[in-house]
């Protein structure tokens, strides 16, 4: 009775930079043909994260469109999944949790592990809430991907957060009880202490992460004796969306329904279309893009997640879609955030790409005129960084 709990995600909601790049205009930067951007990575626009934001500004602006005051008063646990953390020391979850003004009675940290970090923080947040069933738990994906100009990354860079609030009898997903991991160490992309971008053998990569995938769906399929005509839609880590299309096609031939499989995920890669990787919150995108955009799924419907951390961590879960899923106000919102971006140009972006806190600590005070965001990084004084 304690494991058959429903519990989930009860609500989701997404944030991102008000400035975005197109793709043309970076492949005509860059000397490529736009087509292998637009097709052959499969994406068409990219967040540009300012100075004025980090994890923690991003997080805090994804979470304070959901959270109602009841909901701050009995969140119990705030977990923030990042690989572009602030402090090696104290977690972005706490400020978080300081400037929403959540319960100080509750469980406050950081979990890293590559892009996986967000899945981190849901499974332990499911546990929690099979133990303590009236808890609210908070879960932010917050990152910024940093590959650097001029780089075969440069493409799949981007940045935001999603914000998900679990609780028992969720509205939006009930996630069950059935997942399969895998774990190794490998060196396809990391980014060690003293860089502010990552390092990556991409090529590799994409081979790592399509064998986890498969590793997992296989030990997934025989613990639970499911197959994938069980699944009304697969959704991917999308550090790119060809990344999860090559996934995809690697098991979808064993489906009776593939052009439904299709169809669901074309659904599923709307907004990473338009926003990039976000690391962490690139699967929980992928799973508002599906809620928002396809025409097909029904409450109860099975849905399988395939998440993946390079290092390298992969985990494929399952879910079922939950009732009170609205496609049309999902739309709407996401919709009016990404339209409301301004264009930058590509020397517009790179000048922004340069501008940080200074990496030797020193004092900085931004110009926060142009940044309308509820949550903003103001600058640093004395080693503290000054958020509004
Ligand atoms: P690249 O070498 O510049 O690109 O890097 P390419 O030559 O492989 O071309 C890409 C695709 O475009 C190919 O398609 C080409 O055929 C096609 P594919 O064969 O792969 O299907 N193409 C064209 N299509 C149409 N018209 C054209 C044209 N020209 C070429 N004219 C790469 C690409 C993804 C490797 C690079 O961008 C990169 O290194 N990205 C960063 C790493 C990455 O995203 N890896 C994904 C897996 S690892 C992961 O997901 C974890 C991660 O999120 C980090 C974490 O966990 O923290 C990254």
């Amino acid at each position: 009775e304690f494991y058959s709990m429903s519990a989930g995600i009860d609500k989701i909601a997404f944030f991102t930079s008000p400035y975005f790049i197109d793709m043309t205009d970076l492949a005509n930067a860059r000397g490529e043909d736009p087509n292998k951007y637009l097709i052959g990575i499969g994406q068409q626009k990219q967040a540009v994260i300012p100075p004025t934001q980090d994890v923690v500004t991003l997080a805090a602006n994804a979470a304070s469109s959901i959270l109602t005051p009841a909901d701050k008063a009995s969140i119990d646990m705030v977990i923030l999944g990042t690989e572009s953390g602030i402090d090696n020391s104290k977690a972005a979850a706490i400020y978080v949790q300081s400037l929403l003004g959540i319960s100080k009675r509750a469980r406050s940290f950081e979990v890293k592990q590559a892009c996986y970090g967000g899945t981190a923080g849901i499974q332990m947040g499911m546990d929690h809430l099979r133990s303590h069933p009236t808890s609210k738990v908070l879960v932010i994906a917050s990152d910024i991907a940093r590959y650097g100009l001029n780089t075969p990354g440069e493409v799949t860079q981007g940045g935001g957060a999603v914000a998900m609030l679990l609780t028992a009898d969720p509205r939006i997903l009930v996630i069950e009880d059935k997942t399969a991991f895998h774990s190794d160490n490998i060196m396809d992309f990391w980014r060690p202490l003293y860089r502010r971008e990552a390092l990556v053998d991409g090529h590799y990569s994409n081979n790592v992460y399509v064998d986890f995938f498969n590793q997992t769906w296989r030990d997934y399929q025989n613990r639970y004796q499911l197959a994938i005509d069980d699944f009304n839609a697969l959704i991917f880590h999308l550090p790119y969306p060809k990344m999860g299309l090559k996934a995809l096609r690697s098991i979808v031939h064993e489906s009776h329904h593939p052009t439904q499989l299709m169809a669901a995920f074309d659904a599923a890669k709307t907004y990473n279309s338009q926003v990039g990787n976000l690391y962490t919150g690139s699967l929980y995108l992928s799973l508002l893009s599906l809620l928002a955009n396809d025409t097909m799924l029904k409450p109860h419907d099975r849905i399988g997640l395939f998440s993946y951390g390079s290092g390298a961590q992969g985990e494929f879960y399952s879910a079922r879609i939950g009732d009170g899923v609205k496609p049309d106000d999902l739309r709407q919102q996401l919709n009016s955030q990404l339209n409301n971006r301004r264009q930058l140009t590509i020397a517009e972006y790179e000048a922004l790409y340069e501008t940080s806190l200074p990496l030797d600590g020193g004092d900085r005070t931004f110009d926060t005129r142009t940044d309308h965001s509820p949550y903003i990084l103001k600058g640093r004084i004395d080693n503290r960084r000054q958020y509004e």
